[in-house]
């Protein structure tokens, strides 16, 4: 069961806060996390989860530039609670959604996409090739497009669930679940990979990057039950290869938004534009009613690829 249903819980209003009708929100394997009391952000249960939402803009404090009230815009939340009707935020979270694109179809978009953009740009100067792990998966796919459309050379690795929906985004991918894919991936790219985008806190990648490259770290990994302080114990890890050789550093969105709201708010806008002009695709929105949210999460936690589950919020 998700840790809330959805619903009007009393809204803070405050004077320098827009008021926010959410009639998307997608649901993700980190809302699963949470649900389980797995995730080290948000540990107890008694919050209500979702991290990203499409909705229509219902009041604005005064002095707001550049947004209307009735506008439909999206958002990344620096913390959970977009699984609701109405929230109250900051203004300066909202980005336009652009008018000819579905809610639904836009709401699959911003945690994955900004987090994956985040994530490349975390790359060393100069790189040419990355390997993204996992790349079948939400996160994984948006990596893909946003690297190739960088130049990159992209590898990335998916079991055979996920390979077919993988191989269709255009790189070379390889099975992690082949003992030897570490070295074909060491022969096919010339010595290594200049980054790798990670999110199973693989401790083994150094072996497959090249000298100078990076390793970025997007989640941890660690049994179900176990991933709060495999996620603790992973941002330690990486800290202490900050200037190591591979270097690696940690991505997180919700620190991105917290800390760099201007810069989150210039991606996610050239995201929509890019999903406006079709050079990007997002993923097929699977969509859940309000009065089914308990039926979203499980399907969250098993969606197939190039699928991404979003609740209808009315
Ligand atoms: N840092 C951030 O700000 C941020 C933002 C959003 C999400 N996340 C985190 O990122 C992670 C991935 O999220 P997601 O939405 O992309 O999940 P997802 O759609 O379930 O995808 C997970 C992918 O991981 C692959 N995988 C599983 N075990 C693997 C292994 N041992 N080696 C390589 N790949 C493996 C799966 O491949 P197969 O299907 O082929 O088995 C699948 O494609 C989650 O932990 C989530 O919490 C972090």
């Amino acid at each position: 069961m998700p840790p809330t249903q959805p619903s009007l819980h009393p809204l803070r209003y405050s004077s320098d806060r827009a008021v926010v009708r959410v009639t998307h929100a997608s649901v993700g394997v980190t809302d699963v996390m949470a649900a389980r009391g797995d995730y080290l952000l948000h540990p107890r249960p008694g919050f209500i989860s979702g991290y990203d939402l499409v909705g229509e803009i219902e009041s604005l404090p005064a002095g707001s530039s550049g947004l209307r009230v009735g506008q439909r815009v999206a958002a990344i939340l620096p913390g959970m609670g977009a699984h609701t009707t109405r929230v109250t935020l900051s203004p300066s979270l909202l980005v336009p959604v652009p008018e000819a694109l579905d809610s639904a179809s836009v709401a699959t978009a911003p945690l994955d996409a900004v987090t994956a953009h985040f994530a490349l740009a975390a790359l060393p100067p100069g790189s040419t090739s990355v390997l993204i792990q996992g790349i079948g998966g939400a996160l994984g796919a948006w990596a893909a497009q946003l690297a190739q459309a960088r130049g990159l050379r992209v590898w990335g690795t998916a079991s055979s669930r996920s390979q077919a929906f993988a191989e269709g985004l255009g790189a070379h991918i390889l099975d992690y679940r082949d003992p030897d894919w570490m070295n074909t991936l060491n022969i096919q790219s010339g010595g290594g990979v200049d980054g790798v985008i990670d999110a199973t806190g693989n401790r083994d990648l150094h072996r497959v990057v090249a000298p100078r490259g990076r390793i970025v770290r997007l989640a941890f990994g660690g049994p179900i039950g176990r991933q709060k302080s495999a996620t603790a114990r992973g941002f330690v890890r990486t800290g202490l290869h900050r200037f190591a050789d591979p270097s690696e550093r940690v991505c997180s969105a919700p620190m991105i938004v917290a800390l760099r709201r201007d810069a989150y708010r210039r991606v996610l806008a050239d995201i929509l534009a890019g999903l406006d002009t079709g050079s990007l695709l997002a993923p097929e929105p699977v969509i859940y009613p309000l009065d089914r949210v308990a039926e979203a999460f499980p399907a969250a936690g098993s969606a197939v690829p190039g699928t991404k589950v979003v609740l209808d919020l009315g």
